[in-house]
């Protein structure tokens, strides 16, 4: 655990650096209606229609969509540090574990899972783009499971599990591209957002990145994974403050998984990958300005929260699909409430 006042110290060192690129950033999305208010009004029409049939939908969207409702801005600020708060269901021989947010803070903060329909309206015409390990693999899989039909997602599995290569999926009907790129170690993602996303036509609606799994096996070292982590958010920072045309992508950093230690598939994996190692790495998250929090370009999908809680995980380290469902949400709604916000 780190101390109250080193926090405050990191907040401090994180608010002078990136503060003033923030602020550019800002200025430059103001200007433009975020991609998803269009969206989000066209599904909140026909959710309304639809209201019998939908009965979160339209609650998810009024709920974040009443500008004139007080304190609005400070609510949904809060609402969004509420997002992880899920509970999981026991597993019982007949069912497998599922998680859920707790009916009072749904309906205060209208968090809602997305139907098929609901994710397609809400991604319309986006592009989003996962790179990182197999956490962030295993993401994807829950986003074409959403957005496919099951034969479709069925039928991606193969192509997107094919080791160590980068995948490409398509939902033409609602001009949805879905791009994961395989990118283990950090220095893939720096490389990413220097060079490969600098030189893009258009950057990603979405961009979700993490890293940390692979470093910890081959590199085992704590601080040189925090310097690393700081390149990326430098790295995020750029590209943001480049971008020709706003708004800049939405940026969600995946958080490493919690690890059960006596489970994991080889000697090295047991000997390197424990709970002290783990703690490093996660500290270094915290302090190097690459979360939003802290004053960094990234939101975190707090993969190791989510997972402490499920026991859900065949080799101690890849967990159930109904994680990633869970992450998968948690980034859905975070959108909903930061589009509500950039109005
Ligand atoms: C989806 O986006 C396309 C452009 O990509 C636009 O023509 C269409 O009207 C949008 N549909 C909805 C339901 O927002
Ligand atoms: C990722 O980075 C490592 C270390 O810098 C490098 O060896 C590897 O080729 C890179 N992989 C990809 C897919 O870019
Ligand atoms: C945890 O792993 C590190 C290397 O990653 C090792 O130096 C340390 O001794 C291990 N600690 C325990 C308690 O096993």
């Amino acid at each position: 655990m780190v101390s109250a006042g080193a926090q405050v110290g990191v907040f401090a060192a994180c608010v002078v650096l990136f503060v003033p690129m923030g602020l550019a950033g800002w200025h430059l999305s103001r200007n433009k209606v975020l991609f998803f208010s269009g969206a989000l009004f066209v599904s909140l029409a026909v959710g309304v229609h639809l209201s019998p049939y939908l009965p979160s939908l339209p609650h998810l969207l009024i709920a974040s969509f009443h500008p004139t409702s007080p304190s609005s801005s400070s609510s949904s600020a809060s609402c969004l540090s509420l997002l992880h708060r899920v509970t999981w269901s026991p597993a019982s021989p007949a069912t497998a574990r599922a998680w859920s947010w707790p009916p009072s803070l749904a309906s205060t903060c209208g968090f809602a899972r997305l139907t098929r329909h609901d994710a397609s309206t809400l991604l319309n015409g986006s592009w989003i783009m996962v790179a990182g390990d197999s956490q962030a693999r295993l993401l994807v899989l829950a986003l074409l499971r959403l957005l496919l039909d099951p034969a479709a997602a069925a039928a991606a599995e193969p192509d997107l599990f094919r080791r160590h290569s980068d995948y490409h999926a398509a939902v033409p009907a609602r001009g949805i591209s879905v791009d994961f790129i395989w990118a283990p170690f950090e220095a893939n993602l720096t490389r990413l957002l220097r060079e490969d996303l600098r030189l893009a036509p258009r950057a990603p609606d979405v961009l979700v990145l993490g890293s940390g799994l692979w470093h910890m096996l081959h590199a085992t070292d704590a601080s040189r994974y925090g310097d690393a982590l700081a390149a990326i958010a430098d790295a995020a920072n750029a590209l943001r403050s480049s971008l020709p045309v706003p708004p800049p992508p939405h940026m969600f950093w995946l958080g490493l998984p919690h690890l059960v230690n006596p489970m994991l598939n080889t000697d090295a994996k047991r000997a390197r990958m424990n709970d002290t190692i783990l703690q490093a790495y996660d500290r270094e998250v915290d302090e190097r300005c690459i979360l939003r929090r802290d004053g960094g370009p990234f939101l975190l999908l707090d993969v190791g929260k989510l997972t402490r809680g499920c026991e859900c995980t065949p080799d101690g380290m890849h967990y159930d699909g109904v994680v990633y469902d869970a992450v998968m949400h948690i980034m859905f709604n975070a959108l909903v409430i930061e589009s509500q916000q950039r109005i």
